[in-house]
């Protein structure tokens, strides 16, 4: 899928905060530009910086307003970079960007990623360009497969836009609109054109893949996507994010039971501990039925990593609902578990909700949820220590030091001391070291993608 061209030279640098659709949506859009002969470049460098935001929690908000505030000086001498702030915090705050930084020059919601590349062209003839999603339903899509990312080994497809769900503490299902999902053959398609890209590994994303399929009526469901994706010739792993324990079925722990190629490793956000604090978020499940799940899975899949994500500190959450999410952790033996203090975000409901906790409380709260779970993530990692694994390595440790860094196909970071030679293959790995979030190891061979691509992982 390829937009025309154009033969602009303009230069433009990317910044991409958030989770994994904000990737996908930013590489996206470094393709597009590329296609219309923009070059990427340096920030020192660049007409146009692109800043593609999230709201989920304030922080996420403020590490972006300081960001947008240090171009401020430099616009105001050379009158460049212009910046262009787009995604979920574009929505959230719509024209006062521009209001407050002579700077922004383009808003861009995430529905309307479509228009960035023309956007963009027309900020640099001087204008001001303004595009949010006023219509939850409405959508102007960019149609561009990510041929040039920030890692060429793995990609992320989006499967569905938006969100239903309205969890009372989540901004999501108002930045982003409504559930849709897209087509099952545009999604086999692109997940084609990247296999020819040279592509290892797919993660297939939505805010809640469980319900993909239900608005196509024609009963073709998530398990049915993940099963016609995983057997698509040249691939080694399929991985998917996020599921929901409300939507989550037993026909996907078949085909991950199944098919070779879908990874052993699943993200099933619990948020909390408490039925009550359940109830008051709307998550629609209790935590017996979770675990019912968890269950189920483990016997399926029996090596099966699972990850889940938690917030401390709700509006109401007693000392009581608190041990229970205590207790739940102890007794789940999550591999990871992305944990957050409760941020309230204006106009969800749970942001004017009685009995608020205060900062420091839930800071309190945060920090043992921590010590609790790394201490179980650790004690994990640490019974894969003396074992083998297969590893994939995709990128340079982020830590420097002549490390590589890969995952496992349960998802887990490995590293190893190698060079850039290594990247994009497979190797057997002894893992020597452990610690919460990291394995390290040693390269024990090289594994033949051929033998693995005919048996699977
Ligand atoms: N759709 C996914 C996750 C979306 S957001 C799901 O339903 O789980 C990612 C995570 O951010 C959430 O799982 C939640 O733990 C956290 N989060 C969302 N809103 C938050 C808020 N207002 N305060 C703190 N954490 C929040
Ligand atoms: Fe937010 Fe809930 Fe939707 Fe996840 S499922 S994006 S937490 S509203
Ligand atoms: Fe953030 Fe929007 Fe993703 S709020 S977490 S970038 S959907």
């Amino acid at each position: 899928m390829r937009e025309g061209r154009t033969d602009m030279s303009f230069s433009f640098a990317i910044n991409i905060y958030g989770c994994q659709m904000n990737q996908y949506d930013g590489d996206r859009l470094r393709t597009a530009l590329n296609f219309r002969g923009w070059k990427e470049t340096d920030p020192s460098q660049a007409d146009v910086i692109i800043i593609v935001t999230c709201s989920i929690r304030e922080k996420a908000e403020q590490k972006v307003l300081s960001e947008i505030g240090r171009y401020k000086k430099a616009f105001g001498v050379k009158g460049k970079p212009i910046l262009a702030v787009i995604g979920c915090m574009a929505q959230n705050m719509g024209v006062e960007l521009i209001r407050r930084f002579p700077q922004v020059r383009v808003v861009v919601g995430p529905r309307h990623i479509g228009l960035v590349p023309d956007a963009l062209e027309k900020a640099l003839r001087n204008k001001v360009v303004v595009y949010l999603d006023e219509d939850p339903r409405e959508m102007v899509d960019l149609k561009v497969t990510p041929i040039i990312r920030s890692n060429p080994f793995k990609a992320f497809v989006t499967i569905a836009h938006g969100c239903d769900n309205f969890c009372t503490y989540c901004i999501v299902p108002y930045v982003r609109g409504r559930f849709v999902s897209r087509r099952p053959d545009e999604i086999l398609e692109e997940v084609s054109e990247l296999i020819e890209d040279g592509i290892l590994e797919i993660t297939l994303l939505g805010q809640n893949v469980d319900s993909y399929g239900r608005d196509l009526c024609k009963g073709y469901r998530f398990s049915d996507l993940l099963r016609d994706v995983s057997r698509i010739p040249g691939l080694l792993r399929v991985r998917f994010t996020t599921s929901h324990p409300r939507d989550f079925t037993d026909d996907v722990i078949e085909v991950m039971a199944e098919e070779p190629k879908i990874c052993p490793a699943v993200n099933l956000p619990i948020q909390s501990g408490s039925d009550k604090i359940l109830k008051k978020m709307n998550r629609g499940y209790t935590v017996k039925g979770y675990e019912g799940i968890i269950r189920r899975l483990r016997n399926a899949i029996p090596d099966i990593s699972i990850t889940s994500d938690l917030i401390v500190g709700f509006p109401g959450e007693t000392e009581e609902d608190f041990m229970d999410t205590l207790n739940m952790l102890e007794r789940m033996q999550f591999d990871l578990v992305h944990t957050a203090s409760y941020s309230p975000r204006e106009g969800t409901p749970a942001a004017v909700m009685p009995d608020q906790i205060s900062q420091e409380e839930k800071k309190r709260r945060l920090a043992i949820v921590n010590e609790l779970q790394d201490a179980i993530s650790f004690k994990k990692n640490l019974d894969l220590v003396g074992k083998v694994v297969e590893v994939l390595f995709d990128d340079l440790a982020p830590k420097g030091g002549g490390l590589l860094q890969g995952r496992t196909s349960t998802d887990k970071v490995v590293l190893v001391p190698g060079d850039e030679t290594m990247l994009g293959k497979l190797y057997e790995v002894r893992i020597t070291e452990a610690s919460n979030w990291y394995l390290y190891g040693e390269v024990v061979s090289l594994r033949d993608f051929n033998d693995v691509l005919e048996v699977g992982l």
